[in-house]
């Protein structure tokens, strides 16, 4: 009777003969590569995030809403999470790095704590809230650049009076990934100020650094001990600073096709990016810009800063002004056009990629 079997259907016996084989090595934790090799090991990537945007003009009174629903404190950190769509319910909006809304308003405290996720805020709205990082107190403006990165202690607080927005871009995912997150809560709420804002930036990003045997051992410990040279030292890198940047790279005439006049965010000490797990420039799109495409395999949170525009991602549309989130996903073809002249902040996990050796672009 099995003889028959065979020679009528042997296809059919083999693909029997196959599943019984792999019900039997599943019993022990084992599967066949071979029926997952394509989808491991795919000819070029294949993101599992959709492009998106968060109007800032649509979420902002959401945003403002969570004010009435908790406090800064009761919340420690009151954020509305952008959720990737195609990613809900994962916090995060690529697969390597969470977005959020943060809120905080006049009188509040968002109390002192230290992770081993690295953080950086982008201010997107109000003027005058503080962001406190190892005892440098640092005011910001919008389109100011703030980093706390891995293990440095950091606490909020808005003295102004009016409330402020940023938008925290954290690589949770990242650190979760590797399983490798520490935390913890430090005693005071507000740490005591020990420099002077503006501090960071001057002593460390504006070619010259310290002297004298005093300040070499401060130098040390902001470069050495405390933060390595893997992380930028440097707490604030205001909009009023780079901005103007931006303006003398456009007036040289150093406008890239695809990026605009772009600058890259530098942790002085190497000349590399601000932190080993992120990177971001800020990008002055000159006025009816239209951009070449683009794509590189390190999804990019875009924000508009000034003016208004298009970017095309994949086969979408997504039309911005100021305030404004949106995200490419990993080797989706982007272009961005500007009306007026327009400024663009982006963030990636392109320098984790490229410390891996497997970041890569294309036109
Ligand atoms: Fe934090």
């Amino acid at each position: 009777m099995a003889l028959v079997e065979d020679t009528t259907d042997p296809k059919h016996n083999l693909q029997a003969a196959r599943q019984a084989y792999y019900e039997r090595i599943s019993r022990y934790d084992m599967a066949p590569l071979w029926e997952k090799l394509r989808e491991l090991v795919g000819n070029e990537p294949r993101t599992q995030c959709a492009p998106a945007i968060w109007r800032f003009r649509d979420v902002k009174a959401m945003v403002m809403e969570s004010a009435e629903l908790i406090s800064a404190r009761e919340a420690e950190r009151r954020v509305l999470v952008l959720e990737n769509p195609a990613l809900r319910g994962q916090s995060r909006i690529t697969q390597t790095l969470y977005a959020g809304l943060q809120l905080i308003m006049p009188g509040e405290i968002a109390p002192a704590h230290r992770h081993t996720a690295s953080a950086i805020r982008f201010i997107v709205d109000g003027n005058g809230a503080y962001t406190s990082v190892e005892g440098e107190r640092t005011y910001m403006s919008p389109g100011d650049f703030v980093l706390t990165a891995n293990w440095t202690a950091h606490d909020h607080g808005n003295t102004s009076d009016r409330p402020m927005i940023w938008l925290d871009v954290l690589d949770l995912p990242t650190v979760n990934f590797f399983e490798t997150m520490f935390a913890e809560h430090l005693e005071s709420e507000s740490q005591a100020v020990r420099h002077q804002d503006g501090d960071s930036a001057a002593f460390f990003a504006s070619g010259v650094l310290p002297d004298g045997a005093q300040m070499g051992a401060q130098v040390g410990a902001r470069f050495g001990a405390k933060l390595g040279a893997k992380c930028s030292p440097v707490v604030n890198y205001t909009y009023a600073r780079t901005r103007p940047i931006l303006e003398r790279l456009y007036n040289a005439g150093e406008v890239d096709r695809r990026h605009g006049a772009r600058v890259r965010y530098a942790n002085p000490a190497t000349g590399g990016w601000v932190m080993p797990t992120m990177g971001a420039q800020l990008a002055l799109l000159p006025a009816g810009f239209a951009g070449e495409r683009y794509r590189a395999t390190d999804g990019t949170i875009f924000v508009c800063v000034e003016g208004e525009g298009a970017t095309r991602i994949g086969d979408k549309d997504f039309t911005w002004s100021a305030g404004d989130v949106f995200v490419a996903p990993s080797w989706q073809y982007y272009s961005h056009t500007a009306g007026p002249q327009s400024v663009l902040f982006s963030i990636s996990d392109r320098p984790a990629q490229e410390a891996l050796g497997i970041w890569r672009e294309s036109n």
